[in-house]
């Protein structure tokens, strides 16, 4: 189980005032989380609403300005074993898989970094050919994809490789941060059914970041819309029609209305 407790983050800002030296910009305000085993989680919000602050406090990179993030009972901030118990069970997966992806390193060698990874906490070694040729049909590519380069991919290809990277370090959980939003959408759909038959076979928990609500409804089993670097809504995806949340209900009319205009042609 994944927590966030009471997180305020702010950055500071380059703007420096002459009398009160730095100004600090407060991005999230008192947000509360549960991403419970096995489920999926989507954070949505417009774009600069601070879906990726949160997303980089969960994978430890950013140190709240208080409150706890806390993975099965163990604060991740505050001492490295809650660091190491953090990078031991999870793995994320960036919007921009072009410049995620070292585009001098062949396929077989961007989802060894995975592998490097898993090596390193369990103190093995594993036969990198067998294990990058599973991966790759894992995520529906060819073995023989191995020894191409990211420019010799389409962008769907590319996200998958990315998407066996991190499911290479066998991890418990893994974050997307709009892993699916600069692709077209009918690889959007493609990809999120990759997403949904790994999750059953590995028994994998997600943290699925998006503007996008269809995606939500495809995927997650809650909700946690995010306005303004505020929570403004947090349920299951079920009961998504009955929200009372103003920005909630926006999205979903302008879905409703889309659909409607595509019924009549
Ligand atoms: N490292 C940073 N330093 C200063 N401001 C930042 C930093 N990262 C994000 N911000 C600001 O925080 C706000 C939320 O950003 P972000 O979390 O990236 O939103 P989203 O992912 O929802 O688009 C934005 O106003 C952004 O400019
Ligand atoms: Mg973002």
């Amino acid at each position: 189980m994944l927590e966030l407790k009471h997180i305020n983050v702010s950055f500071r800002t380059e703007r420096q005032d002459r009398i009160f030296g730095h100004t600090r910009q407060q991005v999230l305000f008192d947000v509360s989380m549960t991403v419970r085993d096995g489920t999926c989680l989507g954070i949505l919000g417009e774009s600069g609403s601070g879906k990726s602050t949160m997303g980089r406090v969960l994978c430890g990179l950013l140190k709240p300005d208080s409150g706890e993030a806390v993975l099965d009972g163990v604060p991740i901030y505050g001492s490295r074993a809650g660091r190491r118990n953090l990078q031991n069970k999870l793995s994320v997966v960036f919007q921009d898989y072009t410049t995620s992806a070292n585009p001098r390193f062949r396929v077989r060698d961007i989802i060894g970094e995975g592998l490097t990874v898993q090596e390193r906490r369990e103190g093995s070694r594993l036969d990198r050919n067998w294990e990058v040729a599973d991966l790759l049909e894992t995520v529906g590519l060819p073995a023989a994809f191995s020894d191409r380069f990211p420019h010799e991919l389409s962008g769907g290809q590319l996200q998958r490789v990315c998407i066996a990277r991190a499911v290479a370090c066998n991890p418990k959980i893994i974050l997307f941060d709009e892993a699916i939003s600069s692709l077209d959408a009918h690889t959007q759909v493609q990809i999120m059914d990759l997403l949904r038959e790994l999750k059953e076979r590995l028994g994998l928990t997600y943290i699925f970041i998006t503007h996008d609500l269809t995606a939500i409804t495809y995927l997650c089993d809650d909700v946690l819309f995010l306005y303004q670097g505020r929570v403004t809504e947090y349920m299951p995806v079920s009961r998504i029609s009955e929200t009372k949340d103003d920005y909630a209900r926006r999205l979903l009319q302008a879905i409703i209305v889309f659909e409607d205009e595509e019924a009549d042609g």
